[in-house]
């Protein structure tokens, strides 16, 4: 792996034209300084750093202000493929202390992220086993989130002769901080049409007792209404407990243990069961004609989760990403998707978060983070990398990314 250490190689950085480095203290830290231009988007909250340094180096310095404080790290090393041949210019991806130099870098991420933190890496199953081997040990297997194979090629598009089958997939390697965290979710919105029930009491004075800790409110046949009403978010949704919503449910597994044995056609009132939306939940008990038990759930609760999938294919935008950053961004080496990064980074991050990536290549990854508004540290060893990245960050200011948007953003150094 080549080192690039001394002030006079990073100065000697050609950048484009309306950047330039700041003053000659520095140390590893490259700081352009960024026309004030009319921009479209402005970016004042979000802090952007660009090293060039070495990933052991930078994750090293980075404990000294940051311990604790990245949201996510995403790590897209060199794969160790052995090759370097083709359009690969910029290194060479073989490398004997491999093991050792992604194990350091684990290690420190590990310690740079805050408690519900995300490691992400990109790799491809040369080093795949070996690389989830050495984050088990430093994460713990259990924070091993899961393998997200993701499709690169086209599977009629065979251009290598003499390999012995045709790989179509890289891999997204997923570990969290802490076991119990989850991605960001979107909730789905719940189907107004699925909310047409009102409960109406005909007493004040519900029959009330303790069942299983939680307090519950018992009404006879004669002592409430329930009307069938026009679709309205206010109106409740009736769900019938059958089959998994019988056993694998917490409404319906608490029905089926506490309340079928209070009796058929009962009216009841369960405090604390619907804590994030009404407070409590209604269940009508069964009756002679319908064995099954019924609860009714608010709007304020529904619509689950929609979860992240593993299934990702971007067969169609690869053959593009040459374009994206804009002209002077045709990384070769292994350039990711924004669309990529995008997905990663919804997942793993709020807006503000801080994302750490010290391999940056093209800087796809600092500049998804400007577009979404995570604030981001990068950084390179290569010289062509932070040339091509000053490029790209100069394309964004300008509005000269493929997407035309201009981006007031600040890149200061804050080590
Ligand atoms: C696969 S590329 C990253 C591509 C990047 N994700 C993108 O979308 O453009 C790997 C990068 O790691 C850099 N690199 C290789 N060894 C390194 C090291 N020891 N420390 C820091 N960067 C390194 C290379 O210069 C290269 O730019």
């Amino acid at each position: 792996m080549k080192y690039i250490e001394t002030k006079e190689e990073i100065l000697s950085v050609e950048l484009p034209p309306q950047l330039s480095l700041i003053d000659d203290s520095i140390d590893d830290v490259i700081l352009p300084k960024l026309d004030t231009l009319k921009n479209n988007k402005t970016n004042n909250l979000n802090k952007y750093e660009l090293h060039i340094n070495d990933a052991i180096t930078l994750s090293s310095k980075q404990l000294i202000n940051n311990t604790d404080e990245f949201q996510l790290i995403y790590l897209d090393p060199p794969y160790n493929t052995g090759r370097s041949r083709g359009s690969r210019k910029h290194y060479n991806d073989n490398s004997s202390s491999w093991s050792s130099h992604i194990q350091k870098v684990v290690v420190n991420s590990h310690k740079l992220l805050k408690k519900e933190g995300f490691l992400v890496f990109s790799i491809n199953q040369m080093e795949l086993f070996n690389l989830k081997s050495i984050c088990d040990s430093v994460f713990g297997s259990e924070c091993f989130i899961g393998l997200f194979p993701v499709k690169i090629r086209h599977s009629e598009r065979q251009l290598m002769i003499n390999a012995t089958y045709h790989d179509v997939f890289e891999y997204l390697l997923f570990y969290r901080k802490h076991k119990q965290t989850r991605f960001y979710t979107e909730p789905k919105h719940p189907r107004i049409e699925k909310f047409d029930y009102r409960i109406e009491t005909l007493t004040e004075n519900p029959r009330k007792e303790i069942i299983n800790g939680k307090q519950v409110e018992i009404y006879q046949p004669n002592e409430y209404k329930i009307v069938k009403d026009k679709p309205s978010l206010k109106n409740l949704r009736r769900y019938i407990i059958a089959g998994k919503l019988a056993t694998a449910n917490w409404s319906g597994e608490w029905f089926e243990s506490h309340l079928r044995q209070l009796g058929e056609n009962l009216l009841v009132k369960v405090h604390g069961l619907e804590n994030e939306g009404l407070g409590y939940r209604w269940f009508h008990t069964h009756n002679e004609k319908r064995r099954s038990g019924v609860y009714f759930q608010s709007s304020l609760t529904a619509g689950r989760p929609i979860l992240p999938t593993n299934d990702l294919d971007f067969t169609e935008i690869v053959p593009n990403i040459y374009k994206e950053g804009g002209l002077g961004i045709d990384f070769k080496d292994s350039k990711k998707p924004e669309q990529l990064l995008d997905y990663i980074i919804s997942i793993t991050t709020k807006e503000n978060d801080l994302v750490g990536d010290f391999y940056g290549g093209s800087g796809t990854t600092i500049a998804k983070c400007i577009k979404i508004n995570r604030s981001c540290i990068t950084g390179d060893n290569g010289l062509e990398s932070i040339k091509i990245i000053l490029q790209r960050l100069s394309n964004l200011k300008e509005g000269k990314d493929i997407c035309g948007i201009k981006y007031n953003f600040n890149l200061v150094n804050n080590i």
